[in-house]
């Protein structure tokens, strides 16, 4: 956590002394374990949340103007509460203000004005789910203001329609579920078609798990990430020439995916669909052997996701492959895969606690090698979802 005194101070700097309370609430970033683009698909994920993220501090006005800050922008200025429409140049702002208009959506119109000033610690535009944070934070402490049920399944769906319809990225479940549900040194096994969730105690014995940045920008608006969603969706229409009530691909079982998998007409969606198919079939047996304490069978599932992730769904792309094989050839690593949409971002790699210096120094410098760009890494703990910060005044 940032140090919440010197938080409190920037506020009043920026927004004025007053006599309302600032409350002080914080969302984590998240990191998916294995399960990826599975979300959309109705399939499961299996992510965690992290030990850092966006802490938000926030007071009420005594008009309805909403004050936006950030200690990591520079763009801040006040808007109306009511009549909120996207801008692109509102940048960061939009999360927030995606999540007033959600609200408005749901019939929650704001009583007043607020003071927001947000303090992010998640590396933007690494695919650990800075967004999603921002907008979780948001939508929690907003609804706790207003002194309204702040249900964190409710908060994590509506904070996915915001993003989808305001902001206009059409990401799946997963990120805002993780930020809102997670809970410390535990991943959560996330079935996306029925938000069934349980969490399960992530045990890394002596391991570690160390979450590499390639610092190579992923852009998920203009990435191919829907051109994938509209192939899934494709393979869909296929499967249901057998299964003609079929929604989404992940209602289907491994085995009714494989009997027919003929009947998908275009070869790259086959591929698309086969690796969804089998990567939610990885989330099950992850599940398995780590009930067993099995962390090596786990680690050979990380690394078929990543082979998965780069033959068949191809979202991978030179720097994170190069990230991720410079991290097998380091012994004492179990499994290394690319994590979040993929383009760009960041691999999680699971590593014996006696190989951690070593992973660093050397797939720091093969990479660097490889690639010509400085990675960052973040010995990775795993820590609880949104909540009311009550600690250090
Ligand atoms: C991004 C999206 C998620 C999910 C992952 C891929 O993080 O926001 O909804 O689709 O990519 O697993």
């Amino acid at each position: 956590m940032p140090q919440i005194s010197e938080l409190k101070r920037e506020f009043t700097q920026r927004f004025g002394e007053r006599e309302d309370e600032i409350r002080v609430f914080h969302a984590p970033g998240r990191v998916n374990l294995i399960g990826e683009h599975t979300d959309y698909n109705g399939g499961a994920v299996f992510p965690a949340a992290l030990t850092f993220g966006t802490t938000l501090l926030i007071r009420k006005r005594g008009d309805r103007q909403l004050g936006l800050a950030s200690t990591n922008f520079p763009l801040s200025h006040a808007i109306p509460v009511d009549g909120i429409v996207f801008k692109e140049e509102d940048d960061w702002m939009n999360y927030p203000k995606g999540i007033v208009w959600e609200l408005a959506f749901r019939g929650i119109g704001l009583s007043t004005g607020y003071d927001l000033l947000f303090h992010g610690e998640i590396p933007n535009g690494a695919g650990l789910s800075s967004s999603a944070s921002i907008e979780v934070v948001t939508a929690y402490a907003l609804l706790i203001m207003e002194g309204r049920k702040a249900d964190t399944v409710e908060i994590a769906v509506w904070s996915q329609h915001a993003e989808n319809e305001f902001v206009g990225v059409k990401c799946g479940i997963m990120d805002q579920f993780a930020v809102a549900n997670g809970k410390k040194e535990h991943a959560i096994h996330l079935n996306c078609d029925t938000l069934d969730y349980e969490l399960v105690p992530f045990r890394s014995g002596d391991c570690k798990l160390i979450i590499g940045n390639t610092n190579k920008r992923r852009g998920l608006v203009d990435s191919k990430y829907n051109e994938r969603r509209s192939q899934c969706e494709q393979a869909v229409k296929d499967l249901r020439s057998v299964f003609p009530e079929l929604q989404l691909l992940g209602q289907l079982t491994l085995e009714e995916y494989r009997a027919n998998e003929s009947r998908i007409e275009d070869e790259t969606v086959r591929r698309r669909a086969r690796h969804v198919a089998e990567e939610i079939d990885r989330v099950k047996r992850s599940i398995e052997v780590l009930t067993r304490g099995d962390l090596a069978a786990f680690g050979t599932l990380m690394n078929a996701s990543h082979d998965s992730l780069r033959d068949l769904y191809e979202v991978t792309g030179a720097e994170l492959d190069a990230m991720v094989d410079a991290a097998r050839e380091v012994p004492g690593v179990l499994g290394s895969r690319m994590t979040g949409a993929g383009f760009g971002g960041c691999t999680i790699s699971l590593v014996r606690d006696s190989s951690v210096n070593r992973f660093i120094e050397e797939v720091g410098a093969k990479y660097e090698a490889a690639t010509g760009l400085k990675p960052d890494f973040y010995v990775c703990d795993i820590g609880d979802g949104v909540r009311e910060w009550k600690g250090e005044a």
